[in-house]
């Protein structure tokens, strides 16, 4: 067997053409099944394109870093399905630009928190997280109470999504403004044409959960 290999050590050419050969075989069995990703891929049901508004609270979500310790990092084990429930299935990214998987995560996986908490735990968590969770290791983000929402560029945003495979309608993007506008809103979210466009599933803010003294951007 060690004279055979003789032919491979003592000609490059031979060398040359048994590396290419073992690469292409590890090539292959990498490459090919992208080709059968689609069938692959779980469909879901009730995955939308986001609102404006949840469109731009996602953008503030990957501008603050918050990637950085709550990737969608997928562990599919017990102790974590029973913790923040069902793991993320792929379809229910497929609509994010840029996606946030990742292969870390510090802390909890947020695909499930909605609903978890009221949305004065969130004002309070931001503002200081170790007021309500007293061993966190969260950063408090306090400062973005005191800041607005720019939201001029909102079509823009909508357009440039549908650009790359985002079915927004062409209905969607001329009300981008006044959808997110009635989402804020907890009064006119019942009667806008928010649901109209994104389903019966897409809240406006509840005004009890609010607190008082709240900041500018919650209320
Ligand atoms: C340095 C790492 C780190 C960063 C950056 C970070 N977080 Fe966290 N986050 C944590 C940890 C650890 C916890 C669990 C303890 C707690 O609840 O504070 C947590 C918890 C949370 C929870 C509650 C999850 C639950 O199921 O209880 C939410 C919501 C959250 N973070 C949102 C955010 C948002 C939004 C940002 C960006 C603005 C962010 N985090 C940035 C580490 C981080």
């Amino acid at each position: 067997m060690w004279n055979r290999h003789h032919k491979f050590e003592r000609h490059s050419l031979w060398l040359v053409i048994g590396i290419l050969v073992v690469v292409s075989i590890g090539g292959l069995v990498e490459i090919s099944p992208l080709f059968y990703l689609e069938s692959t891929i779980e469909k879901v049901k009730g995955v939308r394109p986001y609102t404006p508004l949840e469109q731009a609270g996602r953008d503030i979500y990957v501008r603050e870093g918050c990637y950085v310790c709550h990737s969608q990092m997928i562990r599919p084990l017990r102790d974590e399905v029973e913790r923040y429930g069902h793991y993320s299935l792929a379809a229910e990214s497929m609509y994010d630009h840029p996606f946030q998987w990742g292969s870390k995560r510090t802390g909890p996986d947020l695909a499930r928190v909605g609903e978890k908490y009221s949305d004065g735990w969130h004002v309070d968590h931001l503002t200081d997280p170790r007021s309500v969770v007293p061993e966190s290791n969260m950063p408090p983000y306090a400062f973005l109470a005191a800041k607005d929402l720019d939201y001029r560029a909102i079509e823009a945003k909508l357009t440039a999504l549908q650009r790359v495979g985002v079915p927004y309608s062409a209905a969607q993007i001329e009300n981008a403004k006044l959808d997110l506008e009635a989402q804020t809103d907890p009064f006119a979210g019942a009667t806008s044409d928010l649901r109209k466009r994104y389903g019966a599933k897409s809240r406006s803010g509840t005004s009890t959960a609010i607190p008082s003294g709240s900041p500018r951007w919650m209320r």
